[in-house]
């Protein structure tokens, strides 16, 4: 069947102009992709175009550890969407180390770069317009390891710990403008970068935190699961959720 242009005006986020970093693979293009489905126009990001970067997806090469990554990022939101109604801050990823002392300090900085900075930079450049046009969301995408604090990824859990901190803070900042701020937070998810950090933790050997059995709901997550919850808080019916973090874990992590 062919979707004609009155299907695409009906569907949930038909006019609204969303911005996801890191939607060239994984968690990322599973919300682009979604997104794209409810109608929306989307732009994403990356560090290098890939072929898994969804069709009908607009695409800009920027590293979001750099001010300049996000200024570019946010340059090119305003050039190719005219502002932004959608923001997912996606761009993640960890490094696991044998122990707290094996991890370099320039580690901890990349970290901190990657899965915090990074949200509070393109957050900074683009919920202005929000708050002036008094309408918006923002989703950011953290972690359900965050209370496991497992030392082979302390920069990272500590990193986005940082961001639902700091992202239930921007949520009552922006309240008052009737922009909502909310995270959500994956187990372990069949993503590229997800699978290659648990070879690089399973080479390490027997350590705190390794444990393969499955959640109990029986499998691991797939990146659909996490872009779920996304779409949800992003539409309109999560209209009154805001400062919040929704756990998408299959059951495994106990706090959340
Ligand atoms: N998969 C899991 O089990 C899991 C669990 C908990 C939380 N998460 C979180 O979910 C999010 C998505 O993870 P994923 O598993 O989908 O990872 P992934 O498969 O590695 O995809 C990560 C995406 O982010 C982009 N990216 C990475 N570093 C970047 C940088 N410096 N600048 C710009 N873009 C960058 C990647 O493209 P390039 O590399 O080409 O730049 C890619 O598009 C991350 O925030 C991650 O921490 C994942």
């Amino acid at each position: 069947m062919t979707t004609t242009k009155n299907d695409a005006e009906m569907r949930e986020l038909a006019g609204k102009r969303a911005l996801v970093t890191g939607g060239s693979r994984g968690i990322g293009a599973a919300i682009v992709r979604q997104l794209l489905d409810a109608g929306a126009e989307v732009l994403t990001t990356a560090r290098s175009k890939t072929s898994t970067v969804p069709e009908g997806a607009a695409f800009v090469e920027a590293d979001v550890r750099t001010r300049a990554g996000v200024q570019a990022v946010a340059r090119a939101a305003q050039e190719v969407l005219g502002g932004v109604d959608i923001l997912v801050d996606n761009a993640g990823g960890a490094r696991p180390f044998q122990n707290v002392w094996a991890i370099p300090d320039e580690e901890w900085q990349d970290q901190l770069d990657l899965n915090y900075l990074a949200s509070v930079r393109l957050d900074a450049l683009l919920t202005p317009g929000m708050r002036e046009r008094r309408s918006g969301v923002v989703v950011h995408v953290s972690t359900a390891a965050v209370p496991t604090s497992a030392p082979p990824f302390l920069h990272y859990t500590a990193a986005k710990a940082a961001l639902l901190n700091y992202s239930r803070g921007l949520a009552l900042e922006l309240a008052p403008f009737g922009v909502r701020v909310n995270a959500v937070s994956p187990g372990r998810t069949a993503t590229p970068g997800g699978e290659a950090t648990r070879e690089q933790w399973a080479s390490l050997g027997e350590g705190p935190g390794q444990d393969n059995t499955a959640p109990p709901l029986g499998r691991d997550g797939r990146p659909d699961d996490i872009a779920n919850a996304v779409l949800f808080l992003v539409s309109d019916r999560a209209s009154w959720l805001t400062g919040r973090n929704i756990t998408v874990d299959g059951g495994e992590f106990p706090v959340g």
